[in-house]
């Protein structure tokens, strides 16, 4: 990916439909007893690969990107996804607690997604073992089966998205009454339990730190739209003010950003929002933050690596703490080749501003680091060649065009 920067992006761009929540809805049509339909589908590798593994499985998949995905689970009797499948994203560990929930056994190998830590599945299992599963995790495959799948409570020992969605699709359809506390707030939880609660599920408290289910004998067909991305909508909002722009962000939902337009605010960006867009912009002079990552409503940490692409020329050293993984700064020593100051200890980092950066060859390590030095490369003086750009299309369909369409010199080359 070849980005000529120090253009600023004006006009207005609508965001897709979320990935991080796509990933959880599609696997959540497996517990339905008739076919249903997902709207709003952002079209990305992950969610292309959830369609190849649920077909894998025996399921009817009828996926017209941009449009809908109508999923027949009825013939699926299928219960193991291959290695190679398992791989292609992190959340191909869902279809544990979706055949769990559909059939009481399942077979996953660990799954793949982005190195940013080592990302334990050890309170997903716990929260399995709670509705009566026995757990195995032996030659990197993880098997959970139940005979009997019973409702539970499980308390996280740790915030945890994932636990949180395993376990509640796990639940939706086992007998009795599940309750999770400790449980994750992300707006792609509150999504999930409102496409369950379609289908005839009863899950209520998503949102808060308490969800409750109650197991239900048969899921009936629902039409669904999931919700927009919040975090491509943050890193949109990000670009705008890196290039000193003036940008409308459509089609998102205002609340689910303020931990970002606040901090935007604080560095000297405007923010303005109406119901369903959001306007930033931008003189490019901007101040110093700090920036602590926290769970839901907290400042997110898949922003903090676009978000730290920003603070390179802000004036005076910012703090960036990652509370949330062990190593998800892997992007700054590629930021470093173009110009930035950064130092690094353990899980914090101290970006000191420098007055600009300047274009350089760089590799995307995971997907929200190729965010990040994507916005690195519109704010750089000269041309950056982005590497493995294919960690990008994990989470960001169309991300050219859309950059392209506010005035951004971006496009894509095969490498020698
Ligand atoms: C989800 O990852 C997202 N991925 C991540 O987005 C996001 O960064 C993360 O939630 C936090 O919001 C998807 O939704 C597919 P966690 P997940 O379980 O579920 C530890 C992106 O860029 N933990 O909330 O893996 C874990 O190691 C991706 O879109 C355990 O120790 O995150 C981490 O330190 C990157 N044991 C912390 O909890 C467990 O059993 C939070 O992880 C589970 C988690």
């Amino acid at each position: 990916m070849l980005i000529t920067g120090g253009r600023t992006l004006e006009g207005s761009v609508r965001v897709c439909g979320g990935k991080n929540t796509a990933v959880a809805v599609i696997p959540a049509t497996l517990l339905c007893d008739e076919p249903c339909t997902i709207e709003n589908l952002p079209d990305i590798s992950d969610v292309r690969a959830l369609v190849d593994i649920l077909r894998s499985l025996g399921a009817k998949v009828d996926y017209v990107p941009g449009a809908f995905m109508t999923v027949d689970p009825r013939p699926a009797e299928v219960c193991k996804v291959g290695y190679a499948d398992s791989q292609r994203l992190r959340a191909s560990y869902y279809l544990l607690g979706a055949l769990l929930g559909r059939r009481g056994e399942a077979q996953v190998y660990h799954p793949g997604g982005c190195e940013i830590g080592s990302r334990p599945i050890d309170q997903h299992l716990k929260g399995f073992a709670a509705l009566g599963a026995e757990t195995e995790t032996t030659g990197g495959r993880i098997t959970v089966k139940a005979e009997n799948l019973v409702g539970g409570d499980v308390f996280f020992d740790m915030v945890t998205v994932g636990g949180t969605i395993n376990v509640m699709l796990a639940a939706a359809k086992a007998k009795g009454t599940t309750i999770i506390y400790n449980a994750a707030k992300e707006p792609h939880v509150v999504d999930l339990a409102n496409f369950l609660n379609s289908m005839g599920a009863k899950v209520k408290g998503a949102g808060t730190d308490t969800i409750r289910i109650r197991g239900q004998e048969y899921l009936h067909t629902s039409t669904y739209a999931v919700i927009p991305d919040q975090i491509e909508t943050g890193t949109l909002m990000i670009a705008a003010a890196a290039t000193g722009g003036d940008v409308v962000i459509n089609g998102c939902i205002p609340t689910h950003m303020e931990a970002l337009s606040a901090k935007l605010l604080e560095m000297g960006a405007k923010v303005s929002d109406s119901d369903d867009a959001i306007r930033v912009r931008s003189l490019g002079v901007h101040r110093a933050i700090n920036i602590k990552t926290q769970v839901y409503p907290g400042f997110p940490t898949d922003l903090q690596q676009p978000m730290s692409a920003l603070l390179t020329t802000a004036r005076g050293t910012s703090i960036v703490q990652e509370t949330i993984f062990e190593h998800r700064f892997k992007h700054l020593d590629e930021m470093t080749r173009m110009g930035a100051k950064v130092r690094v200890e353990g899980r914090t980092a101290s970006i000191t501003g420098v007055p600009e950066l300047f274009g350089a060859p760089v590799t995307c390590t995971d997907l929200r680091a190729g965010a990040a030095l994507v916005v690195a490369g519109l704010m750089a003086h000269g041309t950056t060649e982005i590497y493995h750009p294919e960690y990008i299309d994990r989470g960001y369909e169309q991300i050219e065009q859309k950059l392209r369409s506010l005035g951004a010199d971006i496009r894509r080359e095969t490498a020698d």
